[in-house]
């Protein structure tokens, strides 16, 4: 690890949760340069929905550079880009009678959380933009300004302007959030500016694993529509399957204006789409640029895995079951250490526990490290053991990092009793 500690910059940060060197990957196994096996629970954050280095997708990657296909477009017509568009309309929008136009931003999350903020704001004029608690949406300072997280918000960085925070859904326990937001809007003393979009992650990833209920969903939407302001859905870590559904938002019924989606969809390779409902989508050409916007490797690793995946229901249930699995297996934690007030938490394959008490689940996200389970850590304090596993995870690894993370939490648990 030296050359890492001495040359790369103090801003590392998952190198020091995982320290190791690590080589090769399948599936849901990771391998390091000694050859120690390593069990993923972590998927690279919602990159990984179909495992480290599909086969098919490998396979044809290798064959289009083999053929001296063209690798970098900028955002010219390619082949790939064509055949990557033509599988997710028939295959993904067309069967959800869904309509949006596609926007290849730069190949980040942040790109195209960026890009739908920038949108939005052209094409109603306004300024403000409404993020809720817990919410998160990247790394630079238009994404910074909608994150909820303080960690991340150092004032020192410099002005967030133009953002309004609401409270999601259950951040005020019994109380109706969606009314608190109305009341903001309607209210002319309320301070608030009318704003040009709300954005909003269905299930906060980063922020804790925070479910918002397909009623509040809706009732957003009917507030949206009632003030003609826009709805941005950042599906980018709850998408591309992560809770069941291709998206998120789908058992809601909800019609979002935008959906960012990024992380899995290129298979591992940077990648990330904008969806724009047509009547919002006012860019002149190339107003909104940037050099990466037509990876072609993505294009195809996107293309093989939709029509692998997402040409029939399969890959849905087999969600479904996991997460029945998973869920079991954390209420039983739960149940068994009544002292510790764990709170079970998630949708689909976007599942975790909190324990609320400081540094506890650190402490089993390095135990489970110790027993070579990758499992990370997520909630503005840390207290969340986020389980992320590839929605692909064979049902033998999936178990024996079960068996893993268990063992490691009964021991953290020990300890604090
Ligand atoms: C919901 C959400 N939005 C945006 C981002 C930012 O994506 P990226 O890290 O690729 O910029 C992330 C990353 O974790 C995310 O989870």
């Amino acid at each position: 690890m030296e050359i890492f500690d001495e040359y790369e910059s103090e801003v590392r940060g998952y190198i020091r949760s995982f320290p190791t060197v690590f080589d090769k990957a399948m599936g849901s196994e990771l391998f390091d340069e000694d050859g120690k096996r390593y069990i993923d629970f972590f998927a690279g954050a919602g990159t990984l929905n179909y495992g480290h280095n599909p086969e098919e997708a490998v396979e044809a990657q290798i064959q289009y550079l083999k053929d001296r296909r063209i690798a970098h477009g900028l955002d010219k017509a390619t082949v790939a880009k064509k055949e990557f568009l033509e599988t997710f309309i028939e295959k993904i929008l067309e069967p959800r009678k869904m309509t949006y136009k596609l926007q290849f931003t730069g190949p980040t999350g942040t790109n195209c959380t960026e890009a739908a903020m920038k949108l939005a704001r052209q094409a109603t004029g306004r300024n403000n933009i409404i993020a809720f608690t817990n919410a998160y949406h990247g790394h630079t300072m238009g994404a910074l300004a909608v994150t909820g997280n303080e960690a991340y918000r150092d004032e020192s960085y410099g002005a967030r302007g133009a953002v309004s925070f609401m409270p999601f859904d259950g951040f005020l326990g019994d109380i109706d959030t969606l009314y608190v937001f109305e009341r903001y809007l309607e209210d002319k003393g309320s301070g608030m500016e009318k704003p040009a979009a709300v954005i909003l992650e269905t299930v906060q990833g980063e922020g804790g694993i925070n479910v918002a209920s397909s009623e509040w969903l809706q009732g957003l939407e009917k507030l949206c529509r009632k003030h003609d302001i826009l709805l941005i859905v950042d599906d980018i870590q709850s998408g591309n399957g992560r809770t069941g559904e291709f998206f998120s938002f789908e058992k809601s019924g909800i019609k979002p204006d935008l959906v960012c989606l990024s992380k899995s969809i290129g298979g591992g390779n940077p990648m990330a789409l904008l969806l724009i409902n047509p009547e919002v989508d006012v860019w002149s050409p190339g107003e909104h640029t940037g050099t990466f916007r037509g990876n072609s490797l993505a294009f195809v690793a996107a293309k093989v895995l939709i029509d692998q995946y997402w040409s029939d229901d399969t890959l849905s249930r087999e969600v479904h079951r996991k997460t029945d699995i998973i869920m079991a297996t954390l209420n039983g934690l739960r149940d068994e250490f009544p002292g510790l007030n764990c709170r079970v938490k998630g949708r689909g394959l976007m599942v975790g526990i909190e324990t609320p008490i400081d540094g506890f689940a650190d402490e089993v996200s390095a135990a489970a490290f110790e027993r070579m389970l990758i499992s990370e850590t997520c909630g503005a304090d840390g207290h969340v053991n986020k389980l992320f596993v590839a929605l692909t995870i064979e049902d033998k690894i999936l178990q024996e990092g079960l068996d893993i993370f268990c063992e490691a939490f009964r021991e953290v648990a020990k300890k604090h009793s």
